[in-house]
């Protein structure tokens, strides 16, 4: 199993994506645990793409609880429909959000957290967890992380 990332150094972000996604199936294709896989992706997402904060959220019971993540610590707990993260729950689907005080109930884990997306993977037909990607910029996610973020929530599904 490769143990190391390729990273590329292009500014072009759908170049980093397309060499990222690949190594990250084959990172799960190798293993099956769970958090091991999702401590991985939070890893590699942080390395290749530099998220301010990039981390999961898995469903428990009637709550989102903190998962494998990277950057600073963050809100441990988030309610059925509450913040982004509880949203995209509900929802079921991603949420892009370019400005964070624009979007009612989000939940400022970081003040420093700016514009965020989430995306819910799906065990047996429901949301089992939601990736979450936080930046200290604002307007910094766009068509291009949410296809190839969505395209990671397929992948991550094969192992959940
Ligand atoms: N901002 C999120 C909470 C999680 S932290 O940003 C890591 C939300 O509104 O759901």
């Amino acid at each position: 199993m490769a143990e190391e990332l390729i990273i590329l150094t292009s500014t072009d972000k759908q170049k980093r994506y397309d060499s990222l996604l690949p190594q990250i199936k084959s990172l799960v294709d190798a293993e099956q645990d769970v958090v091991a896989n999702l401590a991985n992706i939070a890893a590699a997402l942080k390395q290749a793409m530099n998220f301010f904060w990039v981390g999961f959220y898995l469903v428990k019971k009637n709550e989102l609880v903190l998962g494998p993540f990277q950057g600073p610590i963050a809100c441990t707990r988030i309610a059925f429909g509450k913040g982004v993260c509880g949203t995209s729950w509900k929802e079921g689907k991603t949420i892009l959000v370019p400005d964070v005080d624009q979007f009612p109930g989000h939940i400022a884990c970081s003040s420093a957290s700016k514009s965020e997306i989430v995306l819910p993977a799906f065990k047996n037909g429901k949301v089992a967890i939601v990736l979450d990607v936080d930046s200290d910029q604002l307007n910094d996610f766009d068509e291009i992380d949410k296809s190839e973020l969505e395209k990671l929530m397929k992948i991550i599904e094969t192992f959940l």
